[in-house]
């Protein structure tokens, strides 16, 4: 192993070549993390090992060794001082995670197909509506950034005039190019948003996911804190909405520069679900997710202690594209290919609350882009853009021509 510590870039500018670079330094390296030290895991096989195990956390508050210090001045303190599911350790985590786990069963996930297809149906409206033939779309901003927003703020009761300041507040989260002051600054205007929607939702209580946790909050007895009903909420708006950004961008920028594997789709040789699950595995919406600790001293097979309190950071678009695990075509794009899982959903206690709407979304994103515009191919002057986050693995924008229809051709 590589002992050197290997800086992340911030601005991400090539996600494949530092993911690359990640992997050949082992299964598991030094990294730093905008300033804190953390070891990067890349294999998914360690990946899987680790977070089943129980002596590994994700409650920086209970298990992280300087703890103070980072939320002190650390630009990416918000992701390990929120207190909800996603920093909670055993029973906490288990308490936070039941208060919106039934939202998104199977059967809720099922009800919400009909409005996830209209939201889409009525930005194709939009687009068609408002482009002009021959001129390129951002795909991003018309779309992928529309609908995720849309559903998940249906779904939490939040008034659509907050949307566009709620997308903003989110980027800056997800971003890792501001700094301490600036996350600092975005944060308390966010937070300010939150409580002044949660006391709407009291004083208005609607059917919506908000207005049950707002109940459950005042039912209890006070095991659910004012805190952590805020940052429930923070974690169900910015969760449900980044990602899902990501995943609809990357999947529709591989099928743009892939026809080939289009037309496995359109023969009907795979689906859209196909699609989107390569998607995932090939180019996984959260590349590096902070942070998660060791409790003890963690022994592992290679030799190396992961000391009590030392920050672990799970590589999920690495470990996405490891060879050991899919085979030396790892970097392709391949719909057809047979394994199909991956870790971009995370894996255990923590697992994606939200993986079945995010397919869901995906897929009715996809097909119903694709159905609309046979035609669509990108615009020559598409330029490949990174948003500048190594947590964040999409484009900026899909400039894409949405060519008519040929003559005579109905499909
Ligand atoms: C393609 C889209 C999505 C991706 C790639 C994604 C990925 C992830 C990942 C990697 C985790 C963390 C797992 C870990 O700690 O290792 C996570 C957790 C979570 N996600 Fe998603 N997510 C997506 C969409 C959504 C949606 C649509 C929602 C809900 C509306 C959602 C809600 C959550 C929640 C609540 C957690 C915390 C679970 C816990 O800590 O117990 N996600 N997601």
């Amino acid at each position: 192993m590589d002992s050197s510590v290997y800086a992340l870039n911030p601005q991400a500018p090539d996600r494949t070549g530092e993911d690359r670079a990640l992997r050949e330094r082992g299964p598991i390296t030094r990294v730093d993390v905008l300033g804190v030290e953390a070891w990067a895991v890349t294999d998914p096989k360690w990946l899987r090992e680790l977070f089943k195990d129980p002596l590994v956390s994700k409650s920086a508050r209970e298990h992280c060794r300087d703890f103070e210090n980072i939320v002190a001045t650390w630009p990416l303190a918000l992701w390990v001082s929120v207190e909800n599911m996603f920093t909670a350790y055993g029973t906490d985590h288990r308490r936070l995670r039941k208060l919106v786990q039934k939202a998104f069963t199977a059967r809720r996930t099922a009800a919400m197909i009909p409005v996830i297809e209209s939201i889409a149906d009525e930005l194709l409206d939009d687009i068609d509506a408002t482009h002009t033939p021959g001129e390129p779309v951002d795909l991003v901003a018309a779309y992928a950034r529309r609908l995720p927003i849309l559903f998940i703020c249906r779904l939490m009761g939040l008034p659509e005039e907050e949307h566009d300041r709620v997308r903003h507040l989110a980027d800056v989260i997800f971003s890792t190019s501001y700094s301490w002051e600036e996350q600092k600054a975005s944060q308390a205007e966010l937070y300010a948003l939150l409580s002044d929607f949660v006391a709407l939702k009291r004083e208005n209580p609607g059917d919506d996911l908000t207005s049950a946790l707002v109940a459950a909050r005042d039912d209890e007895d006070g095991t659910l804190s004012e805190k952590q009903l805020t940052d429930t909420l923070l974690l169900m708006i910015t969760a449900g909405f980044e990602t899902t950004v990501g995943l609809i961008t990357n999947a529709g920028f591989n099928l743009l520069t892939h026809p080939e594997e289009l037309g496995h789709v359109r023969a009907g040789r795979a689906t859209w679900s196909d699609v989107v699950e390569e998607s995932l595995r090939r180019d996984a919406p959260i590349a590096n997710l902070p942070m998660r600790y060791a409790i003890e001293d963690i022994d592992l097979p290679d030799g190396t202690v992961i000391r009590a309190g030392d920050p672990i950071l799970p590589c999920y678009s690495a470990a996405g594209r490891h060879r050991g695990e899919y085979g030396a075509d790892a970097d392709q794009f391949l719909v057809l290919r047979v394994k199909k899982d991956h870790l971009a959903f995370g894996h255990g206690a923590h697992l994606c609350l939200g993986a079945p709407l995010a397919r869901a979304e995906g897929a009715i994103a996809l097909s119903k882009f694709f159905e609309r515009y046979p035609h669509a191919r990108l615009a020559d002057s598409h330029t490949r853009t990174p948003v500048p986050s190594f947590i964040s693995n999409t484009l900026t924008r899909l400039d894409v021509v949405l060519e008519p229809l040929p003559e005579g051709d109905t499909q």
